[in-house]
């Protein structure tokens, strides 16, 4: 086991390269299996959840090949529909995605109930709604979901919740039903529209990704195509958070500028300068940094992933910010260890209120959930003195080398194996 050690402070300067989308890549992985020849997915990030589908293809029998580490080769051609009720499927919430594809290639699927990181109730109603539409029969029997039909055919849909897992699970299942499926009120995150391409270049036939109305018609057979991912809009809002809480000027590389309009947006009105271009950020912090208001939602709204590593910017800033999450009501177990830090935030309901300049010091931090860890990170650059962040494994779960990254930017930053007694003691805490 291992944490991270921040001694804050220092300046970032340089550029930061960001990997391919976690959000696209932990559903395009269990798309591939739709296809009957070999998938090649490019900008793979290297994460644990990405390697954790990894091994959850190979235990249903797919062929993998990793050329590079950014690199994989699915042969689905082996591929044999085993339920998969327990284990691996319950470490990341996206191995959900196996439910639609499962459903879509065999006519049935058995997976269990997903895990993921705890951000309060996180309910599938919306998947299975979809699924039964299409024609699925659901059971839930000890933690897992039963799904199984004779024919899927297509329907219409409307989402009572927008949601970017039931908008890509419905279309995973949809592809191969027979007849026309459309969605409605479906999420249009970039990460949808980067799996609506993947299977488009499988042969399948949507329309309407990134809108919220996406019209499906089913096909009898998928292929195998080349596909790269999206560069990480929330790793790349991640480095321009920690860029405005600490940076003198950072290039934030491979990015696509739009899908962070609403995060530039807000980083603007607190004063920090940016500069874009096609596949850059660049950021530069003012002179002081101001308050300001923000309300996460659906996307092209405030990305609830990025509301804690702001959290945690709005500590600096002169005067009191008020961060609401609206998508989950619960994503502030970072506050009390940003406390510890010497913030001064107060949770009412799903609000944040955070009156700054607050100075932060250093202290021994529990990163709970991958983007809490995110925003551990970004307050230890700035707080005086030496952070420890233990959790470490959640922010790998998202983040390749977050700490390799920072160090090359001028953090003084690294990981370190945990002692015997140290583990020891993080249990009992
Ligand atoms: N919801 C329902 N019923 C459903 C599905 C969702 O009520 O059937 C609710 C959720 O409880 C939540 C809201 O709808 O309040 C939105 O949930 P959504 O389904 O969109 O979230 P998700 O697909 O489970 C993905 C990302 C999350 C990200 C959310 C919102 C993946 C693997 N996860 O989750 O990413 O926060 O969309 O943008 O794509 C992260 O990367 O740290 C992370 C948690």
């Amino acid at each position: 086991m291992e944490k991270i050690i921040v001694e804050g402070g220092r300046k970032l300067k340089g550029t930061v390269r960001v990997n391919g989308a976690k959000n696209s890549a932990v559903a395009l992985l269990p798309a591939s299996i739709l296809a009957d020849s070999t998938v090649t997915i490019e900008g793979l990030p290297n994460i644990s959840d990405v390697h954790t589908l990894e091994a959850i293809l190979q235990d249903i029998g797919a062929g993998i090949e990793k050329p590079s580490p950014h690199t994989i080769k699915i042969d689905p051609s082996t591929i044999v529909p085993i339920p998969l009720p327990n284990g691996k499927v319950k470490k990341l919430r996206a191995s959900y995605y196996f439910m639609g594809a499962m459903l879509g290639k065999f006519k049935k699927a058995a997976i269990g109930l997903p895990g993921g990181c705890f951000l309060g109730p996180r309910p599938i109603d919306q998947h299975i709604k979809g699924f039964q539409a299409l024609g699925a029969k659901v059971r839930n029997e000890k933690g897992s979901l039963y799904l199984e039909a004779d024919e899927l055919k297509g329907s219409r849909i409307y989402l009572d919740v927008v949601s970017v897992g039931a908008t890509i699970n419905i279309m995973l299942a949809a592809v191969k039903a027979k007849g026309q499926t459309i969605i409605e009120n479906a999420a249009k995150e970039p990460e949808i529209i980067d799996v609506a391409t993947l299977l488009t270049n499988m042969g399948a036939k949507i329309k309407g990704a990134g809108t919220d109305i996406i019209r499906i018609d089913g096909v009898d057979q998928l292929h195998g195509c080349l596909h790269t991912i999206i560069p990480d809009r929330i790793e790349a809002g991640t480095y321009a958070i920690a860029a405005a809480a600490q940076g003198e000027e950072v290039i934030i590389d491979n990015v696509i500028p739009e899908h962070l309009e609403s995060l530039l947006a807000k980083l603007r009105e607190a004063g920090v300068e940016i500069e874009q271009n096609d596949e850059q950020i660049i950021i530069r912090p003012g002179e002081k940094l101001l308050p300001v208001n923000i309300k996460t939602l659906v996307y092209p709204g405030f990305p609830t992933d990025l509301q804690q590593p702001i959290t945690a910017l709005l500590t600096k800033a002169e005067g009191t910010s008020i961060v609401t999450d609206t998508i989950y009501q619960a994503r502030f177990k970072h506050v009390d260890e940003l406390r510890r830090m010497n913030a001064d935030i107060k949770v009412e309901g799903n609000t944040a209120i955070i009156n700054g300049p607050a100075e932060l010091e250093g202290a021994q931090v529990r990163a709970t959930d991958l983007r809490a860890g995110a925003a551990l990170v970004i307050a230890g650059l700035m707080a005086k003195g030496k952070t420890e962040i233990i959790g470490v494994e959640h922010i790998e779960r998202g983040y390749e080398n977050m700490t390799e990254k920072l160090a090359q930017l001028g953090a003084n930053i690294r990981k370190v194996k945990m002692t015997k007694t140290e583990i020891e003691q993080m249990n009992v805490k």
